[in-house]
């Protein structure tokens, strides 16, 4: 059975035959996720980039459980050094791995991991671009958008891709709000839109339902998915 759940924020997990595979797995720290650490068994993470509410538990995780990390050279870099097994990948390369094909696409936002140093301040660790995926898995084609804003080049990545789920952000503050988010669903043409990366924080707190009604408006269908909730697929 394939499966795609959700498990809050822009944390997805993707089953397909006898491969896990988790998108952000942002774990301790994220209000809306029912998965405990301990009973992590996973595969491969894929990382859009690396904040923190991204990247979540990955190093300890990756390290205790032999998942292997998927994104881009410069956070897999960071990884490695922190004894992480990755695979590298930078904007617009795709590469076959056991699961199905990784694409990395474009993403208008930052990306570094931030730490506090023994005085106790704030550092950034610079990590590459940040990055959109997608990921062409059994039968289907799904979109992760990571973090970003709303950008035309969507379109060329709906023009050349069938995509039949479109995960997007839609918090406002830090990425797209609704209204870009209904325009990102147009460009991208996707079968099936599935709003994420929204009501986890304050500062994010929207009307799922608002923006459910737009992109029915534009005769698109939309998947209100709660913690847990999953979607089979072929
Ligand atoms: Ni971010
Ligand atoms: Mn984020």
């Amino acid at each position: 059975m394939n499966k795609i759940i959700f498990h809050g924020h822009s944390f997805i997990e993707i089953k397909h035959k006898e491969y896990t595979i988790y998108i952000d797995p942002f774990i301790e720290g994220n209000p809306l996720c029912y998965i405990k650490i301990d009973y992590v068994v996973c595969n491969y993470f894929i990382l859009t980039h690396g904040h923190n509410d991204h990247v979540g538990n990955t190093i300890e995780l990756a390290r205790a459980k032999d998942v292997k990390v998927i994104g881009m050279v410069e956070l897999c870099d960071y990884l490695e050094s922190k004894g992480v097994k990755t695979h590298g990948m930078n904007l617009g390369g795709a590469y076959n791995f056991p699961f199905g094909r990784v694409k990395l696409t474009l993403a208008h936002h930052s990306s570094s991991i931030t730490y506090e140093n023994q005085l106790g301040e704030y550092e950034y660790h610079y990590t590459g671009n940040p990055a959109g995926v997608i990921l062409n898995i059994g039968e289907k084609t799904i979109y992760h958008a990571g973090d970003t804003a709303l950008f035309y080049d969507m379109k060329l990545i709906g023009e050349m891709n069938k995509i039949d789920y479109a995960f997007l952000p839609i918090g406002d503050n830090y990425t797209m709000g609704i209204d870009d988010a209904v325009k990102a669903a147009e460009f991208m043409n996707a079968e099936t839109v599935i709003p994420v990366h929204y009501n986890t924080f304050e500062a994010i707190k929207v009307d799922e339902n608002d923006f459910k009604r737009k992109i029915e408006s534009i005769g698109k269908k939309c998947v209100l998915m709660k913690p847990g909730d999953d979607l089979s697929f072929e």
